[in-house]
């Protein structure tokens, strides 16, 4: 089915305060209906590294944050293993709205991936954030924000870590060059088996510590 999409609801100035506004009324597709909140990016403007996860969960919902929840407890501490100080990143999710199903009769809320036209409705917020905050490199945290960008047949197993760039490499039109590479996603740990979470664990790590690498001044 065809959404709409964000785009109308977009406002001019790409200041990030205005988008966050903006995106507090976005009616882009469905998935505001259900929602508790749009929970859009944080962190500030001149951040180096824009982190994009796929979609806020159940805490994040509650909270309007991004990765406060599980995933984000592990991405903290992956953070802290490869020496970035979230405070100065930007970090944010290809879809605002969190998409969920309920088994019958029950209230826990779980997670329901995203398609791929929720992920297009949803990215010119995304495509937004890239112009305000301008990083140097843009981290895709699992398949869904790496597809967001870089198109529908992109695979993280395959071209994990690797550096592409949005002008050549891109899936999101013209006015964007930004470097751009994946890694996993902090729940693919969680959810993986437990006797190899340490070493999927490091993995991550060790692509963190690479992207601060990049960015590190020498
Ligand atoms: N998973 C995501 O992709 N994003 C969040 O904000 C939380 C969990
Ligand atoms: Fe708008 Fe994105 Fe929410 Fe859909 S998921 S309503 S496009 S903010």
């Amino acid at each position: 089915m065809g959404y709409v999409g964000a785009g109308e609801f977009v406002p001019e100035s790409h200041d990030l305060a205005s988008l966050a506004s903006a995106a507090r009324s976005c009616r882009g597709c469905d998935l505001y209906r259900d929602a508790d909140q749009t929970v859009f990016g944080a962190g500030s403007v001149g951040s180096t590294i824009m982190f994009v996860g796929e979609q806020p969960g159940d805490q994040e919902d509650r909270a309007g944050e991004p990765f406060v929840g599980p995933a984000g407890k592990l991405f903290d501490r992956a953070l802290d293993a490869a020496g970035i100080d979230r405070e100065l990143t930007y970090v944010t999710n290809a879809v605002k709205h969190f998409k969920f199903t309920r088994a019958a009769g029950r209230k826990r809320r779980i997670h329901d991936k995203p398609k791929h036209t929720e992920v297009v409705a949803c990215r010119p917020w995304l495509l937004a954030e890239l112009d305000a905050v301008s990083p140097r490199i843009v981290v895709c945290l699992g398949a869904t924000a790496a597809q967001a960008l870089l198109g529908p047949d992109f695979r993280v197993t395959q071209h994990r870590g690797e550096r592409f760039n949005l002008a050549s490499d891109g899936d999101v039109g013209s006015g964007h060059d930004e470097d751009v590479l994946a890694t996993v996603h902090p729940s693919s740990i969680l959810r993986g088996p437990r006797d190899r979470r340490e070493e999927a664990f490091d993995a991550f790590v060790a692509d963190l510590t690479a992207v601060r690498d990049l960015v590190v001044d020498r």
